[in-house]
């Protein structure tokens, strides 16, 4: 496995894969690497010859210094992870090569970036666009991987390549969870015992919201109430948002479901024991599939 550091190296390696007519596929990562990341190789394994990863922690899409400075860095165990996955390449890129002094050029997103987590974390998605284009530009991938953990992340990157006409295909991959359905994130480890046992409240209440609209319920308000049900019995869950959206357009969903909508969920946990934990802040979503009302459909 080979490791490069800079933009220059890696576009002169790809355009080396791209003269032998070999694909490449790019994951990028902030690092601390977990089962999520990993599935997000395999699946770059499956659509094209090399595999490259990404690490860097990108400062522009941090609006809070605490959360940047106490992001996880693990960088030896990443590298041992990526090569037990059989990854090809990792891009180890320092904060002065994505952002050398006097670099001002900023990418922004349009409505897909204000509401949810936009809305939370100013500036956040700016700098995911910003830094993904980069990765995009100097890895000069054929596919690139995501995970559909972070939708709203997805979808717009999905619109920055479309409104920019990125020449790659962007794969999403569903979330990966731990056995009890816990969204795998890397923010997890900051979970105190007890807020780790009730963070699974997310995904009950996604799994609940599923059931009720399988079972026909497509009644916008009364879903959500059920969601905020759910986490209410979870003491240490505070909502920051639960929103029900339209699964392409982040435009908020009517008062009756009709098309396939994301429930998007975000929630902050208070440690249980305010000496061991943190507050931590956790996504989820899911999509659903309103049922068609039988009297509707074609006989
Ligand atoms: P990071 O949080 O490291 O996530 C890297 C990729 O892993 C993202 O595409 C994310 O959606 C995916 N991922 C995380 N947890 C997952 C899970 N449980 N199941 C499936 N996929 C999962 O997202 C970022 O970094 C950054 O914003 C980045 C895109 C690298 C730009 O800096």
């Amino acid at each position: 496995m080979q490791r490069v550091e800079t933009i220059t190296a890696l576009q002169r390696l790809a355009d080396a894969e791209r003269s032998a007519g070999r694909r490449i596929a790019l994951v990028p990562t902030m690092g601390a690497l977990h089962a999520g990341h990993i599935a997000l190789v395999d699946a770059a394994r499956r659509c094209a010859d090399r595999v490259w990863v990404s690490i860097f922690v990108n400062p522009a899409q941090f609006n809070d210094p605490a959360d940047l400075e106490n992001y996880p860095r693990t960088l030896e165990a990443d590298l041992e992870a990526c090569e037990v996955a059989g990854v090809d390449q990792v891009f180890l890129p320092g904060a002065g090569e994505m952002y050398p002094p006097g670099c001002e050029t900023r990418v922004e997103v349009g409505a897909l970036a204000d509401p949810l987590c936009g809305a939370s974390r100013p500036g956040h998605f700016a700098g995911v666009a910003t830094i993904v284009s980069k990765l995009l530009l100097a890895a000069k991938p054929h596919v690139a991987v995501f995970g559909e953990k972070d939708y709203q992340q997805l979808a717009l990157i999905r619109r920055l390549v479309r409104d920019f006409g990125f020449d790659v295909e962007i794969v999403g991959v569903p979330t990966v969870r731990e056995p009890d359905g816990l969204a795998i994130s890397s923010r997890n480890v900051h979970l105190d015992p007890e807020a780790r046992r009730q963070a699974t409240a997310l995904e009950r209440a996604l799994a609940a919201a599923s059931s009720e609209v399988a079972a026909g319920e497509c009644d916008r308000d009364r879903l959500l109430a059920g969601v905020r049900r759910e986490i209410a019995k979870a003491s240490l869950a505070e909502i920051d948002y639960a929103e029900l959206r339209d699964a392409a357009t982040l435009e908020p969903a009517p008062a009756t479901l009709a098309a396939p909508s994301v429930l998007a969920l975000a929630v902050h946990f208070d440690p249980g024991d305010p000496k061991r934990g943190n507050r931590v802040r956790l996504i989820d979503n899911c999509v659903l599939h309103p049922q068609h009302n039988r009297e509707d459909s074609p006989s």
